[in-house]
């Protein structure tokens, strides 16, 4: 059972990652497009990061931060959900940024700021493996069974957005 759970958790700390990787460089890829006025790039991208980040952010909201108060403390759950508003307040922005005729020279640096911006929660929240590789086996298993659900189920960044309960954080 040790060794199944093992496993399980391998799987689940590879398919993390991975998400994250495709977030920084969908992210990333959105920076260039905007220094390249290329709003189609960016469209394309959008999509992307709308299919693809929609499950991860549904299963860290409604299985693996919960699951963490216990080690974190409750305000981390808050802060962490905080970070997704204001994601939601970034990809509204950027797609503003990206329909503007011309893209100008400020566009460019308002993107690549709020895109600084967020990348951080990317990246740390890679960090979490070493939080969850402690969690009892049986909140590890449900953190994978939603992480599993929610990519067969493949519901949006945008359908997260409006089924989730929060507004997002405007930025600009
Ligand atoms: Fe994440």
């Amino acid at each position: 059972m040790a060794i199944q759970v093992q496993s399980e958790l391998e799987r689940f700390v590879e398919g993390f990652r991975n998400e994250h990787r495709a977030a920084r460089d969908i992210f990333l890829g959105i920076a260039k497009a905007l220094g390249e006025r290329d709003g189609a790039r960016i469209g394309e991208l959008m999509n992307q990061a709308n299919a693809g980040i929609g499950p991860h952010m549904r299963y860290e909201e409604e299985e693996m931060y919960p699951a963490l108060a216990g080690l974190f403390g409750a305000e981390y759950i808050e802060r962490m959900l905080e970070d997704h508003d204001r994601a939601f307040g970034v990809a509204a922005r950027l797609m503003e940024l990206a329909s503007h005729q011309p893209i100008t020279d400020q566009d460019v640096e308002e993107g690549n700021r709020i895109i600084q911006g967020l990348l951080p929660h990317v990246t740390d929240c890679d960090g979490l493996v070493l939080a969850i590789e402690v969690l009892a086996p049986e909140n590890q298993r449900a953190i994978f069974a939603a992480r599993d659900r929610a990519i067969v189920e493949e519901v949006s960044m945008m359908e997260w957005g409006e089924r989730r309960g929060r507004q997002p954080i405007p930025v600009a």
